[in-house]
């Protein structure tokens, strides 16, 4: 089936631009991507028609945003495939939601226990467990990543030991593209009975999932990979986790009751929802999951593996046998998002996204937030290419005509 990529770049409004008198050609999506005018236009919608505070007022426009929030929960719900909307706890992106998790649930685990993460994880699946390690004593883990940027699963049995409390894991890599074997990781994890938390950050713009096939207890995202707007994020978490969990966040909203002595509780997700949340954004992010679903998922996946297939072979061909770009991530197609990073033998990735700017091509150079995983390939950082299902043929061209420019005056 022929995918229609030009009626769906019609749909984002940003990709008309041009840049330094150039097409723009927009390839940091695993960044933040674009947004689509439907989302636009809800956005637009929810400012203009229904902006109030939630939860509190008695007012129309009160009712009518509290309205519309808890329905962004409910399409969040369907989304993700909860059991029930109560589960998902919004919060402002992939970060917030993981931090709240190694703070609440880290106040329910016993110096030695064990928290096992990946070297490939961004910073946001890393720090907030070494807090955690230094706040409460828990003994942290890395599972190491093979030479094409996967994880090392034979390393699973070792490290994954009966003092294991949570495996916490990215779905899909930010730097390498790897996807991970999630049933592995969660099949080693329950074995000792440990809990599982997925950092779907890069998994979640590629279409609907299912949090209760995938058999984990927690999974995180950002709305703004998702074609959705800034500062919205979704922790999905297990009803019976949540309500055991201590709140994260302290202040209005999250409460049942407050005196001078002690607070109580509002029930989930409101419990983790403190302050006024991220509203309209909420109901921007439902739009994108909207805008998601309406695409031919089969198709759209048909179209980015035919880019990033035609990247990996423009990088080979760009260098010739000559051993100077090397692709930092797996070779071929198979359990691969359309991430690539490569590194270019005696050029800075800085320098070399300089010069594709000078092209009107967005690339990201640099650790990308995975600084042990760039220490695994003796790396101070990389180029990366990441593709959305808006992008095309003309990118890929740009991308490697710049490529080569930058190569002819770098090397
Ligand atoms: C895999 C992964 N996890 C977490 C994050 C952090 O997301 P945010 O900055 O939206 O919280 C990112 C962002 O690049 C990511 O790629």
């Amino acid at each position: 089936m022929t995918f229609d990529v030009q009626r769906i770049r019609a749909q984002i409004p940003i990709l008309g631009l041009s840049v330094h008198g150039q097409a723009l050609h927009y390839l940091d999506n695993s960044a933040t991507s674009q947004l689509p005018e439907s989302v636009l236009a809800a956005l637009e919608d929810h400012e203009t028609g229904h902006r109030a505070n939630v939860l509190r007022g008695v007012h129309f426009l009160a009712e009518a945003a509290t309205e519309a929030y808890e329905q962004a929960r409910q399409r969040a719900a369907r989304y993700v495939n909860a059991a029930e909307a109560a589960e998902i706890v919004f919060t402002y992106g992939t970060t917030t939601a993981i931090n709240l998790v190694a703070y609440s649930l880290g106040q329910m685990l016993e110096p030695g226990d064990e928290v096992v993460i990946s070297q490939l994880e961004h910073h946001s699946n890393i720090v907030p467990w070494q807090l955690l390690r230094d706040r409460a004593g828990i003994k942290l883990k890395m599972l190491p990543v093979s030479r094409d940027g996967r994880l090392d699963l034979d390393a699973l049995e070792d490290l994954v030991t009966p003092r294991c409390r949570l495996l916490a894991v990215s779905h899909i890599s930010n730097v390498t593209g790897a996807v991970s074997d999630l049933s592995r990781l969660v099949a080693a994890a329950r074995a000792v009975g440990a809990m599982v938390l997925v950092d779907g950050a890069q998994r979640a713009p590629h279409g609907a999932l299912d949090v209760q096939a995938l058999g984990v207890d927690f999974y995180a995202f950002s709305g703004h990979k998702m074609f959705g707007p800034n500062a919205i994020g979704v922790l999905w978490g297990r009803r019976a986790l949540l309500e055991e969990m201590p709140p994260f966040l302290g202040g209005g909203e999250m409460i049942r009751s407050v005196t001078m002595a002690e607070s109580t509780w509002a029930r989930v997700p409101h419990k983790f929802e403190a302050g006024t949340p991220p509203i309209a954004q909420a109901v921007g992010l439902a739009a994108a999951m909207d805008w998601i679903e309406g695409l031919d998922g089969a198709a759209a996946m048909g179209h980015l593996n035919d880019l990033t297939g035609a990247v990996l072979d423009g990088l080979t061909v760009l260098d010739g046998g000559r051993d100077r770009v090397r692709v930092i991530g797996p070779a071929g197609l198979q359990d691969r998002a359309p991430v690539i990073s490569f590194h270019v033998e005696g050029a800075h990735p800085h320098d070399i996204c300089q010069i594709l700017d000078s092209h009107g091509v967005a690339l990201r150079g640099g650790h990308h937030c995975a600084q042990p995983l760039m220490e695994a390939f003796d790396l101070t950082g990389t180029t990366r290419a990441s593709l959305a299902v808006y992008n095309d043929k003309s990118d890929v061209d740009a991308l490697l005509t710049g490529l080569e420019d930058a190569i002819r005056k770098l090397t």
